[in-house]
């Protein structure tokens, strides 16, 4: 139950170390990824894969297109994401050879379950990364590889959407193996930095108190922009979804590069503006266009709440306010940048005096289509 907690939800984000921590737990032997549940397709099988296809719903489809750039990157396999709803109807390109990973909390999203009923009659193999043991999609798959978040009651997802992104990096990394994509000691240097995010998470919950303070001052936003590039971008996405879901408060996210290609026109004075700033550790380029994209927005007003990595000072003459947050890989660093985001929504939708456990018109598991 809710113990002394005021939510369901924030102690579901509170969770999220462990979520990460007990989803890595047995899938490790000798410093190496091995998941004892993916040997259920054969390595020949999994050798075989040539390309992936990610299906599922809300957030979990984000953590799915959060999993497309590592996966690509070490099992070199192309992967894309598609809405469980919209795979059914666009007559996909499937073979014995076609992955489909399919993500669901629950297991009982119809849409899910029907794109991956859909995914086998057209002969594709089929893994479920689901956290609910024995649920529908977990059965009508050709092996589970669940996530061991624990029972997620708040109807936004939070801590699944963590254990999800790290069942996928473990299954890229399982696949990098079996397919001979990275060395051990490629492999190896992964798993420590996926061993390294439940203690990056806790950092970021402790910043609980200033993105409250945050949320109060935007209290009476009636839009909410979130930018991102690379995984920062569909973090932005479930930053803004949470948002809607939560505050009732319209949000959109946006990949930064593409503001100039139309979402620019929406920027005018006051409009709070989060943008997820990646370590110019990882990607120097890719930070400069950021930061631009920054200097961009605020000339025209925008108030801009960075989420940045905490050495990164290049960041702080631009931004309006900054949540820093430890250094971590690049492929890690949406485990720990989504944390603010949850717990903004959270703290909006209470200084609007609303539900975070039971928001309007939404059901924790959607089983109609
Ligand atoms: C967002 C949310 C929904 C679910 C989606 C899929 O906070 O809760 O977007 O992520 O309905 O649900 P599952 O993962 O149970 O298939």
């Amino acid at each position: 139950e809710k113990g002394g907690w005021s939510s369901f939800m924030l102690k579901e984000i509170t969770e999220e170390p462990e979520a990460v921590a007990d989803t890595l737990r047995e899938r490790i032997h000798d410093g190496d990824v091995l998941v004892p549940e993916l040997a259920a397709l054969g390595e020949e099988a999994l050798r075989d894969v040539d390309r992936i296809i990610v299906v599922a719903a809300g957030t979990a489809s984000y953590a799915g297109q959060v999993g497309t750039y590592a996966i690509e990157t070490w099992a070199r396999v192309p992967v894309d994401v598609q809405l469980a709803h919209e795979f059914r109807y666009r007559d996909p390109v499937v073979g014995p050879n076609t992955l489909v990973v399919s993500i669901s909390q629950s297991g009982e999203t119809m849409d899910t379950l029907m794109a991956v009923k859909h995914a086998r009659e057209l002969g594709a193999r089929t893994i479920s990364i689901c956290n609910t043991q024995g649920a529908t999609i977990p059965r009508e798959s050709d092996a589970a590889l669940y996530t061991h978040a624990g029972p997620e009651v708040a109807v936004a997802s939070t801590k699944a959407f963590v254990a999800q992104i790290t069942a996928l990096y473990l299954l890229g990394l399982h696949l990098a193996r079996v397919k001979g994509t990275l060395s051990l000691g490629e492999r190896r240097e992964m798993l420590d930095e996926l061993l390294a995010v439940p203690e990056k998470i806790r950092f970021a919950i402790g910043e609980h108190e200033r993105v409250a303070e945050l949320a109060h001052w935007m209290g009476s936003a009636s839009a909410v922009l979130f930018l991102g590039r690379h995984v920062g971008y569909p973090i932005a996405l479930e930053g803004a979804l949470k948002l809607k879901e939560l505050a009732y408060i319209h949000a959109e996210g946006f990949a930064a590069g593409e503001l100039k290609h139309g979402p620019i026109a929406l920027i005018e004075p006051g409009l709070p503006v989060f943008v997820l700033v990646p370590s110019p550790r990882h990607s120097e380029e890719m930070h400069r266009k950021v930061i631009s994209n920054i200097q961009e927005i605020r000339a025209r007003g925008a108030r801009v709440i960075a989420i940045a990595e905490q050495a990164d000072a290049a960041v702080l003459p631009f931004a309006d306010e900054v949540i820093a947050l430890p250094l971590a890989g690049k492929f890690f660093e949406p485990l720990i940048a989504v944390v603010p985001l949850q717990l903004f929504a959270l703290e909006l939708a209470t200084a609007k005096g609303l539900d975070v456990d039971q928001p309007r018109n939404l059901a924790k598991s959607v089983t109609v289509e």
